[in-house]
């Protein structure tokens, strides 16, 4: 059996739609109700962990979404109620969406490395990391053009290796039908192209004129983001705008997974 956790996320939703046709899939989320009908469905909540040893129950392979959006000790305790629940529950082989290499100046990078060391140290599970870049589509989140048509994202002339939402479920689902072929394994999975804020710009008919990092941190503190999102949300534009983000200039790991070349950032971003 094959559970995956967080299907009523972003990502999840992605992976769920590619495996819901499948037997001995079950998918497992807070609100289990929202899951399409005719999937098996199980209550997954990691701040809860006793909704775990049930979920877990005969499960092979656990594809585990992360559940990053939140203080790095509330997230470290739900990644660790999981794996933990796994270990006790017999589960064989835990594929986890982590963050790219390239991402460890993030202020969410701990809690990910954390979650891969913790498998890594399991005496019990096997173990596969998808090191996910970022999202195009949260590129086009976070610099997205005000109503004047002007991008103000504090990106100066840094470039995103950002990647396709749906590449990376698709990746995720070849894994997790195969795990033992990836077994002990970490994936980059990061864009092959990298964009900037002009790229974005003139993609979507824009203007780019870039902002500056204060002056975001007071217009995010300002419109009644959570105390966590606004470091995560600044350190976020820093690593960019610093060239910390652009990928490894190597071909990644994505098109191998996929076989085939991952669908460039500009496509998704411009609605393509
Ligand atoms: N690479 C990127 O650009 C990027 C951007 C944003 C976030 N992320 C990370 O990647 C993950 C998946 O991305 P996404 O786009 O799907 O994010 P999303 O749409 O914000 O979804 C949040 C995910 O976290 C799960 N979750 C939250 N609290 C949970 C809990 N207590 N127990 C179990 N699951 C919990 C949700 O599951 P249910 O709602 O189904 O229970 C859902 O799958 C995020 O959680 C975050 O860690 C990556």
């Amino acid at each position: 059996m094959l559970l995956v956790t967080g299907v009523n996320g972003g990502l999840g939703a992605l992976v769920l739609e590619r495996l819901a046709a499948r037997e001995g899939v079950v998918a497992g989320s807070r609100t289990p109700a929202r899951v399409p009908a005719g999937v098996p469905a199980r209550l997954v909540d990691f701040d809860r962990p006793e909704t775990l040893a049930p979920a877990f129950e005969g499960v092979a392979t656990l594809l585990m979404i992360s559940a990053g959006a939140a203080e790095d000790d509330v997230v470290i305790a739900r990644h660790g109620a999981a794996i933990e629940a796994a270990e006790r529950a017999g589960v064989g082989h835990v594929v986890y969406t982590s963050l790219s290499g390239d991402g460890d100046h993030l202020p969410y990078a701990l809690a990910h490395r954390w979650t891969e060391r913790r498998l890594r140290e399991s005496a019990t599970l096997r173990w596969t990391v998808l090191r996910n870049g970022l999202y195009a589509e949260f590129l086009a989140a976070i610099a997205a053009p005000g109503p004047d048509g002007v991008i103000t994202a504090p990106l100066g002339d840094g470039r995103l290796a950002a990647v396709a939402r749906a590449d990376l479920a698709e990746a995720a689902v070849n894994v997790a039908l195969a795990p033992a072929a990836h077994a002990g394994r970490s994936y980059e999975l990061v864009g092959e192209r990298a964009v900037g804020g002009a790229e974005v710009a003139e993609a979507l008919g824009a203007r780019y004129r870039p902002g500056a990092l204060g002056e975001t941190r007071q217009a995010v503190t300002a419109s009644g983001a959570r105390d966590f999102q606004v470091p995560m949300l600044v350190g976020t534009y820093s690593a960019i705008a610093h060239g910390f983000l652009a990928g490894p200039g190597v071909r990644g790991d994505l098109a191998a997974l996929l076989g085939r070349p991952p669908r460039p950032a500009l496509e998704v971003i411009a609605g393509r």
